[in-house]
């Protein structure tokens, strides 16, 4: 399984890269969010691939990576709304579902039989091969389906150890979340998928009303009740760890009791949020790996990306079927 080093030649990685996208093969690269297990959005056997690797659901579509507005107008209708979104928050972690383009190239199981397109593009390395390449890569995030996302390239050779797979490796992700998703309507802006790219920055660089998904209804295939998952059960809010516990701490120690957990790793000492969201992944899969008998999770505010993590957080301490 070749891991190549983004640093010093970033040249090699991409021209790697894209010899294996032309090819037809996945490849696994890094984003400023989590690393993605990336293919040709145009080649059907490619983004089957993605699908058969990750073990996901083929009713789940995948978002299409562009490397700028030009490119995304090619594939998606974005409207005035959605251009002013990706001029002002593009390259970054936000993505635009919005009507596809009629007769376009993507692949129809990208967008499984949906009639609109997710289109976000990344920031760094990733932004480059796709602007190399010519063409919108689907990518998914590279963990298996269900489970934590990877945000470093040895977390994603741990999920992979047998497959032949191109890894480039460019450290840890500097946001560590996924991507903010919105659905673009033509009066309001409905939240699909929390993360980086807040609710207030959207309204005001839309100026549009940003409204959560109607209750029961499933607007991202992918956010479903159970996901992200560690394998040890996941209890929120505690302020007491229980004994035999491995404790996802945030924040000074205060009030809170730390003394029976196992094993502590703190999200951010200070109480960064945004420092909490780029170490989450890893610190649950570092204390998943502990085998604990329970992850205990502190309590984090529900503000700004805080709303992001505790989402994700909600999702992995409901149990699998
Ligand atoms: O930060 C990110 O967005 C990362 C990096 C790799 O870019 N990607 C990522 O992809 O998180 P994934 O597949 O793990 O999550 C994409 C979500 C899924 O919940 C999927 O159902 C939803 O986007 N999605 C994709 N296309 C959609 C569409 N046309 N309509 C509604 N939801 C869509
Ligand atoms: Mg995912």
């Amino acid at each position: 399984m070749p891991v190549i080093e983004i640093q010093p030649e970033p040249s090699i990685a991409i021209d790697a890269a894209i010899s294996a996208l032309g090819r037809g093969e996945c490849v696994v690269l890094p984003t400023e969010t989590v690393y993605g297990l990336a293919a040709d959005a145009s080649n059907g056997m490619a983004v089957a691939q993605i699908f058969e690797i990750k073990g996901r659901p083929h009713f789940n579509p995948l978002i299409c990576h562009v490397a700028d507005l030009a490119m995304a107008q090619i594939y998606g209708a974005l409207g005035t709304t959605g251009e002013a979104l990706a001029r002002q928050f593009w390259p970054g972690p936000l993505t635009l579902v919005v009507p596809e383009q009629p007769d376009n190239a993507i692949h129809d199981l990208v967008k499984a039989g949906h009639n609109t397109i997710a289109l976000r593009c990344p920031k760094g390395i990733a932004r480059d091969i796709i602007a190399s390449f010519g063409k919108p890569l689907a990518a998914p995030s590279a963990n298996r389906s269900g489970r934590v996302s990877l945000t470093s390239a040895a977390h994603v050779l741990s999920e992979y150890v047998d497959r032949d797979l191109l890894i480039l490796d460019g450290g840890p992700c500097s946001m560590g979340i996924e991507s903010t998703i919105v659905k673009i309507l033509d009066d309001r802006l409905v939240l699909l998928r929390p993360g980086g790219i807040t609710k207030e920055a959207l309204i005001s660089a839309s100026g549009l009303p940003v409204i959560a998904p109607t209750e029961g209804t499933i607007e991202a295939p992918g956010m479903m009740a159970s996901h992200y998952s560690p394998d040890a059960l996941l209890r929120r809010h505690v302020t007491h760890c229980p004994r035999d516990a491995a404790l996802l701490a945030f924040g000074p120690a205060g009030e809170k009791n730390r003394t029976d957990a196992i094993h502590i790793l703190n999200l951010s000492e200070t109480g960064n949020l945004r420092e909490a969201a780029a170490n989450l992944y890893h610190h649950l899969k570092a204390l998943d790996a502990l085998q604990p008998a329970m992850i205990a999770v502190e309590p984090i505010p529900d503000e700004g990306i805080g709303l992001a993590i505790n989402d994700r957080l909600k999702r992995a301490a409901t149990p699998r079927k």
